[in-house]
């Protein structure tokens, strides 16, 4: 099999963006909640978002900049608040995530344009996704600048967030014969996944390859 090698150096932010999102797919999307510093509250999608750690549980997001050099509202509120709140998006929720990506101008709510029920957080003060089937509270742990960008910041900030708290649809919690929480049931959370373009996935189509318990146990 042969292989076009194509050198990064070569290729405009533009391109390499097209390639890497076309090829690392497909990526969960962060529908990520934040209140400003003057109590304005902010929704918006990122698909540059992993789980990075199990202890302590911490996950990351890549928020750019603007090309007038400012941050993203989001990344504006993280930086001046240190909390944020990750929902998850279902196929039912996806076309309202997809509104809420747009770019409002000042005093215009996303969760007002998109229709969509906030609910209280726990540990912190952004709400989630009321009718979202998973969240995640986080706190700021890290946010390294990475890269230049088009308006004199950086190209990114990459957040590394603690999670604080779990919030999983009370249907899709799994418990054992004492009625403890020992798991969730993942096929009936639904996350959608992005790919590249305008292309999405669902994750309902599922395969398993199973693992010792020894061999689960290697996640840091
Ligand atoms: C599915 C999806 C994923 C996105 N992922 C990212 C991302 O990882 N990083 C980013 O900077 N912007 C991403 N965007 C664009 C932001 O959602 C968009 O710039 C938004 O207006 C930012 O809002 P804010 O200024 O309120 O933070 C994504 C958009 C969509 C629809």
């Amino acid at each position: 099999m042969s292989h076009t090698a194509l050198a990064t150096d070569g290729l405009s932010a533009r391109q390499t963006y097209r390639l890497l999102t076309s090829l690392v797919v497909p990526r969960p999307i962060a529908w990520v909640s934040t209140v400003g510093a003057d109590g304005a509250r902010n929704l918006a999608p990122f698909s540059y978002f992993q789980a990075v750690c199990s202890r302590p549980a911490t996950v990351m997001l890549s928020l750019g900049w603007r090309s007038d050099g400012r941050p993203k509202d989001t990344l504006r509120n993280i930086l001046d608040t240190g909390e944020f709140s990750i929902s998850l998006v279902d196929p039912p929720l996806a076309d309202a995530m997809h509104r809420t990506s747009e770019d409002l101008p000042p005093g215009t709510s996303e969760w007002d344009l998109a229709k969509v029920r906030p609910a209280p957080g726990r540990t912190v003060g952004a709400p989630h996704v009321a009718d979202a089937s998973a969240a995640l509270e986080c706190r700021l742990s890290h946010a390294l600048p990475m890269g230049r960008g088009r308006g004199g910041g950086p190209s990114v900030t990459v957040v590394f967030g603690r999670v604080t708290c779990v919030l999983v649809r009370s249907d899709l919690v799994l418990t054992d014969e004492a009625g403890r929480p020992v798991g969730v049931d993942a096929a009936g959370i639904r996350p959608v996944g992005r790919l590249g373009g305008a292309a999405y996935t669902s994750t309902d189509d599922r395969f398993d390859l199973p693992r010792t318990p020894e061999e689960e146990g290697g996640g840091a």
